[in-house]
């Protein structure tokens, strides 16, 4: 019988050896502790048979139940050690982060060059004192011809062909009406600017395209002559083009301006280019809207967006503005 347990014991610490080198994370330790040592583990099974051995024998077996027990409950304690330890590396080096690292990059949008000019406009005058003010794309006849003196049969209606929704109700061709809404809803002095989308019906070439912008300026108040119609017009070119370039004011026709102008600017020794229209408010336009033409004078004028932008640019196409290439919009 002390035999019999004493080949048991040897087998039992032979199974364990080759079991332990096999040992790679803690589950498995824990597995393998409850297989020798737990509470019907194999070395836990052979404690019962020392009942029945003699006392001598029972001693001696006892004492190599008992070693064997200790050896193995140490090396789970190592082992248990030794894996913690590994385990903690192998994560904190999963977990590493390298901050020498270059950043990550995210491209940057940016606006787009209309609306940069657009800002750029809007600031000049705000700085002078003008108010931006807006209008509804969708106008109707009322507001985009009647109120500013073109009367349905009027030949200048042609120069404004326009996309109808309905029976008087229109795109907006220019940002004029916003003129005549600005007016009507308050009293003078007025001095507005307003940016905005336009629409005509025009075959897109280098220099026309069916939706275009526009701001419409408008000051109203007594006294206010052509001269300080000049004046703001080239201070404002001085501004956003900077100096250098020359301003030339030619007769022009607009039935809601008179005395009308086209204004034109040039690098100095350079072609002419039209920049906008201008003009003294029409007495007709003042009436329509409440307004005493003998108590006060205003004038206005619609600058094309586009044309600024590439006359600042030196860009030559007008559909360029229109067709998200990436090529020309990454350039400002
Ligand atoms: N609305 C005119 C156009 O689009 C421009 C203009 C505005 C002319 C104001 C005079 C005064 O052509």
């Amino acid at each position: 019988m002390l035999q019999e347990i004493e080949k048991r014991a040897r087998e039992i610490e032979k199974e364990w050896e080759s079991n332990a080198k096999e040992i790679s994370d803690l589950k498995g330790l824990e597995e393998l502790r409850v297989r020798f040592l737990g509470r019907k583990g194999l070395l836990t099974q052979l404690f019962p048979l020392l009942k029945e051995l003699p006392p001598e024998e029972k001693a001696t077996a006892g004492r190599l139940l008992n070693s064997l027990r200790e050896k193995i409950q140490g090396e789970i304690e190592r082992l248990k050690a030794e894996l913690t330890e590994r385990e903690r590396e192998e994560r904190l080096r999963a977990e590493a982060y390298d901050f020498t690292l270059p950043g990550m990059w995210r491209p940057l949008g940016k606006l787009h060059p209309l609306t940069q000019v657009r800002l750029e406009i809007e600031r000049i005058f705000m700085e002078m004192g003008f108010e931006v003010a807006s209008g509804p794309e969708v106008e109707t006849d009322y507001y985009n011809f009647e109120a500013l003196n073109i009367p349905e049969d009027h030949p200048a209606r042609d120069e404004w062909d326009s996309f109808y929704i309905s029976d008087g109700v229109l795109l907006r061709t220019h940002t004029s009406p916003v003129q005549i809404r600005v007016m009507k809803s308050r009293k003078p002095p007025v001095r507005i600017i307003c940016p905005g989308r336009c629409y005509r019906r025009d075959t897109p070439d280098a220099t026309h395209f069916p939706v275009f912008h526009q701001v419409e300026l408008l000051w109203v108040e007594k006294g206010l002559t052509m001269a300080h119609l000049k004046w703001v017009i080239e201070e404002f070119v001085r501004q956003f083009f900077g100096p250098g370039y020359e301003m030339r004011f030619s007769a022009d026709f607009f039935p809601f301006t008179e005395p009308s102008a086209q204004v034109h600017i040039r690098r100095k020794g350079g072609p002419w280019l039209e920049i906008m229209g201008a003009g003294m408010v029409d007495p007709a336009v003042f009436e329509e809207v409440g307004y005493d033409p003998e108590e006060v004078t205003g004038f206005a004028f619609g600058l094309g967006i586009e044309r600024m932008a590439m006359l600042k640019y030196g860009i030559d196409d007008i559909r360029l503005f229109f067709q998200n290439d990436l090529r020309f919009l990454k350039q400002f």
